[in-house]
């Protein structure tokens, strides 16, 4: 039989207080809905049924940035009012197979593990309906599990709906469930909307299953994932599940060597890979895809985004850096920044409040103070003296500075590009640099000091 995936994201998500649309809200820098998919996908699904309504144009917008196979697995249905749950999965309901497994999962709710589908595919061999449930710290908002005295399942309230009785029950149901595409067809037409919300409540369908003598199984998830289960209705909730999406991270890194100063101060907006025995301090954000290699040492405060670090370097507090690679031993910072497209050798010093833009810098080059490299290739072993500027932009365009192997520029240099210093120059301080310095030559501009003895300042006149 099968597999089809129903993933309901239409509602407006008033209480996220919000213009954009509840489920592009990022967890982990990624729309909460993503997360949905990617889960529903990991069930190696026939199909993938999206329920899109308040704002379906965003959202559609924002599923183009998805891979083109996972693109091509799903169907988009809209939901032109949002007139309860049932309503939307019988938006979808046309597009299902006759004879096909479903799980309908909820856009809101963004890191309902794998497993728990699974075992919800698994009762479904011997029932018409099962359904997640789970037994939060917490159960406002939910719709509560409702059992008779022997413990058999009736039916879901709703929160609004509850009776002071009901609300005290645990058990809440999570949004989660699995059926088949025949038991909808025959029974969501049957769901009305007699309740405090005026709604069409997919929740209904459970308990009329169990009014027609057909077997609902509620099956309750392991208390290691009710954390996980949690719908996002407003931003604490929102801010609640960033954090164990985060937690959970730093738990799995830790578990593979990754040493981590605070894990509840650790941010992973992608992807990070690690070799061995790397430190990482606290409120380090690590975006994209970041590579590190053995025995890297990433200080507080650092914003890692796009970038490969190589064996033994060691990334000073509060540096940022954007697509570049760092080859081996390199120090950065503290207060460093680097652009886009960087290449830096083994050994290279970029030290407090250098910014290197789209640049090469070779072997055990130094540039340790307040200088700007930016569109800069530069050979090995050259020193970059404290507040050299290349002036790589003339108004209209940019151009390149190319400085050799074993190069020493002087403090306050000014390299106005395209130009060229040779191998073996050495660049005076304050020297401002228009053309090509020859290998082995000194180059100075600067103008002639003079002393006046016994110089008077000027002094203040007095005030009126
Ligand atoms: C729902 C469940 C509740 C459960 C909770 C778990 C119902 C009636 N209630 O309540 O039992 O405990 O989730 O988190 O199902 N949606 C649509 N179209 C609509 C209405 C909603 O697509 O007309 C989508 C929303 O975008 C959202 C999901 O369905 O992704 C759930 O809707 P929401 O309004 O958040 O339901 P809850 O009140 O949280
Ligand atoms: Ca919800």
């Amino acid at each position: 039989m099968a597999l089809e995936v129903i993933i309901l994201a239409a509602g407006m998500g008033k209480r996220m207080n919000s213009q954009l649309p509840k489920v592009l809200h990022p967890v982990a820098c990624v729309p909460m809905l993503f997360h949905v998919i990617k889960t529903a996908n990991e069930l190696n699904p026939a199909k993938i049924h999206l329920v899109l309504g308040h704002q379906a144009s965003k959202v559609q917008e924002a599923l183009t940035k998805l891979d083109s196979p996972l693109q091509e697995k799903i169907t988009i249905s809209i939901q032109e009012q949002q007139l309860g749950t049932a309503h939307a999965v019988a938006q979808a309901l046309p597009k299902l197979g006759a004879d096909s497994q479903v799980i309908i999962l909820y856009g809101d709710t963004p890191l309902t593990p794998k497993v728990e589908l699974e075992k919800l595919l698994t009762a479904l061999e011997s029932c018409e309906l099962s359904l997640l449930t789970s037994e939060p710290k917490n159960p406002f908002g939910y719709g509560r599990i409702i059992k008779d005295e022997q413990g058999n399942f009736v039916g879901i309230v709703e929160e609004k709906d509850a009776s002071a009785e009901q609300k005290a029950i645990r058990e809440i149901n999570t949004g989660m469930i699995a059926c088949r595409s025949s038991t909808l067809s025959s029974y969501l037409s049957k769901i009305g909307n007699n309740n405090a919300q005026g709604e069409y409540y997919l929740t209904d369908l459970s308990s009329l299953l169990v009014k027609d003598g057909k077997r609902v199984c509620p099956i309750k998830a392991d208390p290691n994932n009710v954390d996980m289960l949690e719908g996002i209705n407003n931003k604490v909730q929102l801010a609640f599940i960033e954090r164990i999406y985060q937690q959970n991270l730093a738990k799995q890194y830790m578990m593979q060597g990754l040493t981590l100063a605070d894990p509840s101060r650790f941010d992973v907006r992608g992807e990070l890979e690690f070799g061995q025995d790397c430190f990482i301090d606290t409120n380090v954000i690590i975006e994209g895809k970041v590579s590190l290699g053995n025995n890297v040492v990433i200080g507080t405060g650092c914003v890692l985004n796009n970038v490969t670090i190589g064996d033994g370097s060691i990334i000073s507090p509060y540096t940022i850096m954007e697509k570049s690679q760092l080859k081996e031993r390199t120090t950065i910072g503290p207060f460093a920044r680097l652009r886009p497209g960087n290449v830096l050798e083994d050994d290279v010093h970029v030290g407090n409040f250098v910014e290197v833009k789209n640049s090469n810098i070779g072997k055990g080059t130094k540039s340790g103070h307040l200088t700007y490299i930016g569109d800069s290739d530069i050979g090995a072993g050259t020193n970059i003296g404290a507040g050299t500027i290349t002036c790589n932009y003339d108004g209209a365009n940019k151009h390149r500075t190319t400085i050799g192997n074993d190069v020493f520029i002087g403090s306050d240099t000014q390299l106005v590009a395209p130009v060229t210093v040779e191998d073996g120059a050495t660049v005076g301080a304050g020297t401002t640099v228009t053309k090509t310095v020859p290998a082995n030559c000194l180059i100075v501009t600067r103008a002639h000091a003079f002393t006046k003895a016994n110089y008077q300042r000027p002094t203040k006149k007095p005030k009126k």
